[in-house]
């Protein structure tokens, strides 16, 4: 079942999205050589917690998880790309962080991620970083009332194969609102163009598209149940929004809190 949502309820997402937004740039602001991922959790705690808001990340235990999810952000450093736990290990200069996080404010949630190197910030890395950036902005912009769920899908695809990137359809984007992943629609990092689901007003997603370096598109799970990582030893980016479908277009409901546009 999907739920498409009402201009309030797409209001109240946005204030849970602003809260994403503000806990991702604070944990930017403080990853540094010699910082521990585990502060970093405790920083994205403190910014949810002086918002009024509760993460959707930390308990969480989907089927695949031997284990509830112990923080509020994932932390995924290098080869990892997805899932990593917020352990005591410490960053290094040129370590590549993905950082997702999720925040509840008022019933409503919000889901975005973010992908930067730590120091300084090799070629290979760069490159990366903005194909799966630039994915994320292709499968936005696609999301049009009118077109397809496929639409969003292929646009990441076709970003990745361009690129020459691995690409994997496993854990990809979802229908999001009054809770982090709703049973529909699921959005895959890619697909056809035409096909799938038919965007409507009110839908509200959230496009997540990671890509791993190697281009081999293999991955495994560490040991910790959560962790996923390359299985080539290449480095992954991920970048996350969650967007709302609207008459006039897709809006990203999880930017820096502005004024409203009346
Ligand atoms: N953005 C991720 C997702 O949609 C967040 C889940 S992480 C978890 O799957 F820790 F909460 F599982
Ligand atoms: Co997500």
């Amino acid at each position: 079942m999907i739920e498409l949502k009402t201009a309030d309820q797409i209001a109240a997402m946005r204030a849970a999205g602003a809260v994403v937004a503000e806990a991702l740039e604070a944990v930017r602001t403080k990853a540094a050589v010699g910082v521990s991922l585990a502060h970093l959790d405790q920083v994205a705690r403190e910014v949810l917690a002086r918002a009024g808001a509760t993460s959707p990340f930390l308990g969480y235990q989907p089927g695949f998880a031997p284990i509830p999810y112990p923080g509020v952000v994932c932390l995924s450093v290098n080869d990892a790309v997805l899932h990593g736990l917020p352990t005591r290990y410490r960053l290094r200069d040129g370590d590549l962080l993905s950082v997702d996080c999720g925040a509840t404010l008022d019933g409503w949630t919000g889901d975005a991620a973010i992908s930067f190197c730590v120091g300084h910030t090799s070629e290979a890395d760069r490159r990366l970083l903005e194909a799966t950036e630039h994915a994320l902005a292709a499968g936005i912009a696609a999301a049009r009332p009118g077109a397809h769920l496929g639409d969003v899908s292929a646009a990441i695809g076709e970003v990745a194969r361009a690129a020459g990137y691995g690409l994997h359809t496993d854990f990809g984007g979802h229908g999001i609102g009054r809770t982090m992943h709703e049973s529909a629609p699921h959005v895959p990092n890619d697909g056809r163009r035409g096909h799938g689901l038919r965007l409507r007003p009110g839908l509200t997603i959230a496009i997540e598209p990671w890509f791993l370096a190697g281009g081999l598109d293999a991955y495994r799970i560490d040991p910790d149940g959560w962790t996923l990582r390359s299985t080539d030893g290449s480095r992954g980016a991920h970048f996350e929004h969650t967007i709302a479908v609207t008459e006039g277009g897709p809006e990203i409901l999880t930017s820096r809190s502005r004024p409203h546009a009346s």
